[in-house]
């Protein structure tokens, strides 16, 4: 833990105990609207999973969040903060895109990019393989590695800069079972050592493993709120429990 702690806890503290809140949030793209008025909280602490049909806008609450794109009416606010500096945030995203240089290379310029002393970079770069049992791939083409390793590569990269929030879309989408454990047990240490994790998952059986709370979303609307046991056992909207039941269409 001490370990895990040295390597993950947020190198500055986040935003404190204050929720992250979308407030009359409104997005459209020319004509096209896709959230006509986001109103949600997010706790400050642990890990929010976020569920919902594709095209729900799921990736965009992401961006939103990550300050990657800005609401065209509407606030998101971190506690007292209109916004969390880029170098606190870890995103790993839909479609992980890394360097073409090896796999220590890809840590070693990330942590670069974190600012990281070059003393240290090496120790981190390895203690990061070692938590994401990658040293033996440490000289391997990043480009060249299977689905599962990319993953987990592009989540210890996002964890290089010690962020405070960490924001995971599908990262284990068409994993196998032990690639996903070992990306879930990473973000379970994360999340102990402080880190909050907001992630994107399709898979009820990750939300009920990692997450404490649920944020539904249906057609850019959030359909519930719940604590993670409460949203696979009673979803408080008909969308929501048809779609942990396999039935609702997509249309
Ligand atoms: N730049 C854009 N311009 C226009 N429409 C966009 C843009 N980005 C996303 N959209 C649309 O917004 C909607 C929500 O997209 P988003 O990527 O957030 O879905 P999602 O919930 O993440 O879906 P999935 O589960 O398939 O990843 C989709 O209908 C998408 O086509
Ligand atoms: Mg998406």
């Amino acid at each position: 833990m001490n370990s895990d702690l040295a390597l993950l806890a947020p190198a500055k503290p986040f935003q404190g105990h204050l929720p992250i809140q979308f407030q009359g949030v409104q997005l459209s793209f020319g004509k096209h609207s896709i959230f006509s008025g986001l109103n949600f909280e997010i706790a400050a602490l642990g890990i929010t999973a976020i569920m919902g049909p594709n095209g729900a806008g799921k990736s965009l609450v992401l961006r939103l969040l990550a300050g990657l794109l800005e609401p065209t009416e509407g606030h998101v606010s971190f506690g007292e903060q209109s916004r969390i500096p880029r170098d606190q945030i870890g995103f790993v995203f839909q479609r992980p895109v890394l360097l073409r240089r090896n796999v220590l290379d890809n840590l070693l310029h990330a942590l670069g990019i974190a600012g990281v002393n070059p003393a240290e970079r090496l120790s981190r770069a390895n203690a990061l393989l070692e938590l994401g049992g990658m040293q033996h791939l440490a000289k391997s083409p990043a480009r060249k590695l299977s689905g599962g390793e990319q993953q987990r590569l592009t989540l210890l990269r996002a964890l290089a800069a010690k962020p405070g929030l960490l924001i995971l879309d599908e990262p284990s989408a068409s994993l196998d079972p032990q690639a996903t454990s070992l990306i879930e047990n990473i973000v379970l240490r994360a999340s102990q050592c402080g880190v909050k994790v907001i992630l994107v998952t399709h898979d009820q059986g990750q939300a009920a493993r990692l997450a404490d709370e649920v944020m539904f979303v249906h057609k850019g609307r959030v359909h519930a709120m719940q604590t993670t046991q409460d949203f696979l056992n009673t979803p408080a909207s008909r969308e929501a429990k048809a779609y942990l039941t396999g039935e609702l269409l997509i249309d």
